[in-house]
């Protein structure tokens, strides 16, 4: 891939996880060599032939968005997405860097696969696809899978796996699951945990004819609990996916404030990420949706109490980012009752409506909850800010654009979104892969950019 010989973007207010302020940036080479204050003297004449971009109004720069969880459904699922409109619906999205789940067919569950998938999103030179690797073979929880032969540390052999994951099915086996974690402590790597395997009380609830929401809470709590036990043990870094219950919510926490106390011979570390759906919507919005089609998702959407305890866990740091769990569908598929939205080019714009704009949290925290923080999970150090040596990945807001989220225009596959029509107030319009413009929105008839109401 080419990188763009420079680029300047000039007259912003730029916002990461530490700065707020107006501003000028400079990227050569694909990496932020300047970072100028306001009434700062460009040395434009010393700069390379380049590129300016002008900011100004309700501009907002900021670093790219870093999500932590996506299901691309490649290969295998080419009706519901494929690596290339995933990609751009990413891209659509803000987002520079993506980690995808395991759970296509055939299952990523080695290396050369992994290898193939990385190749040609590479190739397509839009953002960086991360796969994870399952855990188990055939993602079927019953043999670990070739991340029990691979040397470590990875981030020095396999740079390009940052994360495991068996996301979509939880590993029944305790033994399993903790052969798993410490697999992911030699590797050096954090496994990403999708809480669900629910134990007999919730197994009882199923059989006694409750409703789902009653029987997956238990499912949710009891395997959240689980995990953390077998971390506890197993040490190395364990993140939890999708938290979506208050309890799971005080278990992260308590977890959290034991291990500041006492971090455990060989190092452990805890993280847990929240959706942007569990932030901003409850069962309502599925039951409107219809609880068994276009309203379910694993975990389901819950009540106001848990989502008030989400939106707490995300101002206090219990939780540590926000992933989207983009899960594209067809509208046959979820007719049929397959689980999941898709997410990646609505995150933004929810997560500033419901976040910022209603003063629980800054733009700049937003920023390090998108941005900054998963990009530490994943143990990157080059991007997520907006500072010298960082990557030119970087997004163009604007705070005010007022939209209709409409899914038959969404690059996405999926039109399977759980806020189709929802009037929106900021937008993510341009995305600056390395510094390269890979995107930019082209304002619809319906949308208008100045001061919304
Ligand atoms: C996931 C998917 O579709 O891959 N769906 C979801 O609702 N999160 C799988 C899963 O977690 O059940
Ligand atoms: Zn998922």
């Amino acid at each position: 891939m080419s990188l763009s010989p420079g680029l300047l973007l000039r007259d912003f207010r730029l916002v990461d996880e530490t700065m707020d302020m107006p501003g000028s940036v400079w990227i050569e080479q694909g990496i932020i060599r300047d970072v100028f204050p306001q009434g700062a003297l460009l040395p434009e004449t010393r700069l390379p032939m380049h590129q300016t971009i002008q900011g100004g109004g309700t501009l907002v720069l900021m670093p790219a968005l870093v999500d932590l969880h996506a299901h691309f459904r490649d290969p295998g699922y080419p009706e519901k997405e494929t690596l290339e409109s995933g990609s751009l619906a990413a891209v659509a999205g803000g987002y520079g860097t993506v980690v995808c789940m395991a759970n296509t067919k055939p299952v990523i569950d080695t290396l050369a696969k992994a290898r193939t998938l990385k190749k040609r999103a590479d190739t397509l030179g839009l953002m960086d696809l991360y796969p994870v690797l399952a855990l188990t073979q055939g993602m079927e929880g019953k043999v670990l899978s070739e991340i029990r032969c691979l040397k470590g540390p990875l981030h020095e052999s396999e740079p390009w796996i940052p994360m495991l994951s068996e996301d979509g099915k939880d590993v029944v086996s305790d033994d399993l699951l903790y052969q798993a974690m410490q697999e992911a402590r030699r590797l050096g790597v954090p496994l990403s945990c999708h809480c669900d395997a629910g134990g007999p009380e919730a197994e009882e609830a199923k059989a006694a004819g409750k409703p789902r929401e009653f029987w997956s809470r238990i499912e949710e709590n009891h395997a959240t609990q689980r995990v953390l036990e077998l971390a506890w043990q197993a040490q190395g870094h364990v993140h939890i996916a999708h938290v979506s219950t208050k309890e799971s919510v005080d278990l992260i926490r308590k977890a959290k404030g034991r291990r500041q106390e006492k971090p455990g011979p060989l190092g452990f570390t805890l993280t847990a990420e929240a959706t942007p759906h569990h932030l901003c919507l409850t069962h309502g919005t599925a039951h409107a949706l219809g609880d068994t089609t276009w309203g379910r998702v694993n975990p389901p959407l819950r009540t106001e109490a848990d989502r008030q305890a989400l939106i707490q866990a995300v101002r206090d740091g219990t939780i540590d980012a926000i992933a989207t769990d983009h899960a594209p569908h067809t509208e046959r598929d979820k007719l049929q009752g397959a689980p999941g939205f898709t997410g990646l080019e609505t995150s933004f714009a929810l997560c500033q409506m419901e976040l910022v704009q209603q003063d629980r949290l800054s733009l700049s925290r937003l920023s390090s909850l998108m941005s900054a923080s998963p990009a530490r999970i994943l143990g990157f150090t080059d991007r997520g800010r907006i500072a010298p040596t960082f990557r030119g990945d970087l997004m163009v807001v604007d705070t005010e654009a007022v939209w209709q989220v409409n899914p038959s225009l969404f690059r996405s596959r999926g039109k399977n979104s759980p806020v189709p029509g929802l009037p929106c107030r900021g937008r993510v319009l341009m995305t600056i892969y390395q510094g390269r413009v890979v995107f930019e929105s082209f304002l619809s008839p319906d949308s208008s950019s100045g001061k919304g109401k």
